[in-house]
């Protein structure tokens, strides 16, 4: 026996019994949702392996949750020096709510129900590093800094969508997605399963659904609008098979977020329509759509596909227990019932007045279908056409009127209006964002969104049960490209569901999400990072204009330069507003102390002859796109002409509008032009005419009105320019704008009034 070696190995075995691993200090509780109310205490509680579980057996499905993450960073759970204690405690009424104690000796949760546990222990991770809820901590033991929190959701619903069918993405990813919904304490998973570029959930007895229905011959390159269209050649799709989607909802379940399957009719049905061409009007073969948009094969209303319908039901009701089943209803042209035999046949026997009262009739009896089996039915707006079926919830998107009208008749409703809760929109008026479908939805407008329509009133609002984020897939062929458009967007929408009014506030939610980058960064999610960027605005105070720059974050400067040349860290730090007295170029950005951390920022400002002066609009623009205000038209700064939803344009809904421009005195100009944006996807159409015409002091004509009329164009933007050859004195003028009218069959939003926007005015 070697007594050298021997020893050697002793004292090792000592060393590394006394190398305790260094413990973790408490982290900065930054949650979200913020909880709706938390106050600091003193002191510290430290979790360890020696932490002891204590808890209501009426919890014990949370608590072996708890105990497989301690379990995965500790090692086994064998100690009695501290206490974490479960309680049952069913005086709280609503079984989302908890209560949260860290004292120095003991961690107490209070609920009365599972998902009240459940919500506390995602705080409770919230207040331990990142590195803990993927179980790579390496740590004897970690600090958490007593509090006292009581929280509750502001509403039962808290949402998100994720459409699978214009693209699809692996189980894998669906469940990270999940756990992200449960950390941000969201309840419900909407799965748009069923589209018409591809059906993406099994059923058996339609085999053709996985054989054709899943799979499109290939798919649209670039943007919609791009003309003329071109394709990639390339066969895509696939479906999830019933035992997938069980997996799915069981790991849902787990997480108490219930799954709500959307099966779409009777429009957006045409994969359906390729794979059993009998379901639609014609019967001819159709075929998997390769482009976005709305197509007029729907579903026709014969006894066939209710019958196929009840089938498809019947399966998917198998699977999924949700109270509640998305039954689609949106943007359904009727250009087939029209000239269908069987569907006018229909109309007739029921006694129907027309097309949109068979929508009706279609919506109601698979809503009977569904209530006998148990369920109850949400639909998108349009499920309110020709009247609404007797139990239906209603998905607002087209706005929040669909709401108002729902809630007045007693439905309930959920919100989700394309203005703040699209998260396929743009998030940056950047130039290098990555393709999206179109608009603007910053965070802080996600941010700023109440559920509650104001026309609502006490008893009204009840029925309003949350909101929901969208994500629509069209333009996110990626996991990647759906995280980076979801985050962090969905961070607002957790928080605009959770978080009482009175306790939301943006800019220490933004702290928070700078904060939580790290917890993305460990959790391998692909987020957005607009915070660094800046925003600008021009302010006209007697006459005399200024530049603003701001920023979201704290702690930072903004250099500029006002010569066109890129801002370093030896430029200029903004301090107080600009002042601007001539056409200039700014540029601009965020630096800590040793670089630029966001993007340049790039103004130019074009000093024309309206800067500053007074402007009248005879018409509020829309309330979810005022840009910054009539004064916005004259600011000396155009709006992308891209993103029709940035603060220089103005989005007017249907109206004709009247707007009067004084230039405070009879000025020499020679030409005035103004643009319109053109998005027919979003139902934004150029106007049918724009008139000017202009007037001296004494309000007397100097010019007559002129007249340019609409031109059809497929472009982004629609610039109209009064060009004279003369100069003339001029003191006001005045435009007068004639909206685009109703949305023309077979186009996207059909039937519905157009939207008119404007942006800058510019006089010379
Ligand atoms: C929808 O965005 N078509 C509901
Ligand atoms: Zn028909």
């Amino acid at each position: 026996m070697n007594f050298k070696k021997n020893y050697i190995l002793l004292f090792l075995l000592i060393a590394c019994l006394s190398c305790k691993k260094s413990e973790v200090k408490a982290i900065q509780a930054q949650i979200i949702p913020a909880p709706n109310s938390l106050k600091l205490l003193k002191g510290q509680f430290l979790l360890s392996s020696e932490t002891h579980l204590i808890y209501d057996e009426e919890l014990e499905p949370v608590v072996a949750y708890w105990k497989s993450l301690v379990t995965s960073v500790f090692g086994l759970n064998t100690g009695k020096s501290n206490i974490i204690r479960f309680v049952f405690d069913d005086a709280i009424q609503n079984p989302e709510a908890y209560r949260l104690n860290v004292k120095p000796e003991e961690i107490t949760i209070n609920a009365s129900s599972s998902k009240g546990a459940f919500y506390a222990v995602q705080t409770l991770i919230q207040l331990l590093p990142p590195e803990f809820a993927n179980g790579s901590l390496n740590t004897d033991g970690i600090y958490i800094q007593n509090l006292k929190i009581e929280d509750e959701p502001r509403f039962s619903y808290r949402g998100m969508h994720l459409d699978v069918a214009r693209h699809m993405y692996p189980i894998d990813f669906i469940k990270k997605h999940i756990d992200m919904l449960a950390m941000l304490k969201m309840n419900t998973f909407h799965w748009h399963l069923t589209e018409d570029q591809g059906w993406r959930i099994e059923i058996k007895k339609y085999p053709k659904l996985q054989e054709i229905a899943a799979y499109r011959d290939e798919t649209l390159i670039g943007h919609y609008s791009d003309q003329p269209h071109q394709f990639d050649g390339k066969k895509y799709g696939g479906y999830y098979t019933q035992d997938e989607v069980k997996e799915v909802v069981a790991y849902a379940q787990e997480r108490f977020v219930t799954v709500i399957p959307e099966i779409e009719m009777p429009g957006h049905s045409q994969a359906a329509i390729a794979a059993y061409p009998q379901l639609g009007c014609t019967g001819e073969q159709v075929e998997v759509a390769t482009k976005w948009g709305v197509f007029e094969d729907i579903y026709c209303a014969k006894d066939e596909t209710f019958d196929f319908l009840e089938d498809v039901l019947d399966e998917v009701l198998e699977l999924f227990p949700s109270k509640y089943i998305h039954i689609g209803g949106d943007e359904a042209p009727k250009t087939r019932w029209k000239t269908c035999d069987n569907c006018q046949a229909r109309i007739k026997s029921e006694g129907l007045k027309d097309e949109h009262e068979l929508q009706n009739y279609f919506i109601t009896r698979m809503e009977k279908y569904l209530n006998s089996k148990g369920r109850q039915i949400i639909g998108w707006d349009e499920i309110l056409e020709g009247g609404l079926a007797p139990n239906a919830t209603v998905m607002s998107w087209r706005g929040t009127e669909g709401a108002v009208e729902a809630a007045k008749s007693g439905h309930n409703v959920i919100m989700t209006p394309t203005s703040h809760c699209y998260l396929d929109y743009y998030q940056s008026d950047t130039d290098d964002e990555p393709l999206a479908i179109g608009g603007y939805l910053p965070l802080e407008k996600v941010y700023s969104f109440n559920p509650i329509p104001e026309e609502l009133n006490e008893e009204e609002a009840q029925y309003v049960l949350g909101s929901q984020g969208n994500i629509w897939t069209e333009y996110m062929p990626t996991e990647a490209q759906v995280e980076y458009m979801a985050y962090p967007r969905i961070l607002a929408i957790a928080e605009v569901n959770w978080t009482k009014s009175e306790n939301k506030n943006y800019e220490n939610f933004v702290t928070r999400v700078e904060n939580f980058h790290r917890r993305l960064d460990v959790l391998n999610i692909n987020y957005a990072n607009h915070l660094y960027e800046i925003e600008g605005g021009m302010t006209s105070e007697n006459g005399r204009s200024f530049y603003e720059l701001t920023t979201l974050t704290k702690g930072k400067d903004i250099r500029y330069t006002l010569d066109g040349t890129e801002p370093t860290l030896n430029s200029e730090v903004y301090t107080s507003q600009i002042p601007i007295t001539e056409s200039v170029k700014i540029k601009a950005a965020v630096f800590n102390s040793e670089k630029q951390l966001g993007k340049t920022f790039t103004q130019t400002i074009n000093y024309h002859k309206a800067v500053g002066a007074k402007i009248t609009i005879d018409k509020e623009p829309h309330k979810s796109y005022p840009g910054s205000g009539a004064e916005g038209l004259i600011n000396g700064i155009s709006g992308s002409d891209t993103r029709y939803g940035d603060k220089e344009w103005l989005g007017f809904w249907g109206d004709d509008i009247e707007i009067t421009i004084d230039l405070g005195k009879e000025k020499k100009i020679k030409s005035v032009e103004t643009i319109f944006y053109n998005a027919n996807g979003q139902w934004i159409y150029i106007p049918d005419g724009v008139q000017i015409g202009f007037l001296n002091s004494k309000n007397e004509i100097v010019f007559p009105f002129v007249e340019q009329l609409f031109e059809p164009i497929t472009r982004n933007t629609w610039g109209i320019n009064f060009d004279y050859d003369e100069w003339f004195i001029t003191r006001y003028i005045v435009f007068k704008i004639r909206n685009y009218g109703v949305i023309p069959e077979g186009k996207q939003g059909a039937g519905n009034k157009a939207w008119t926007f404007i942006d800058e005015i510019i006089v010379n």
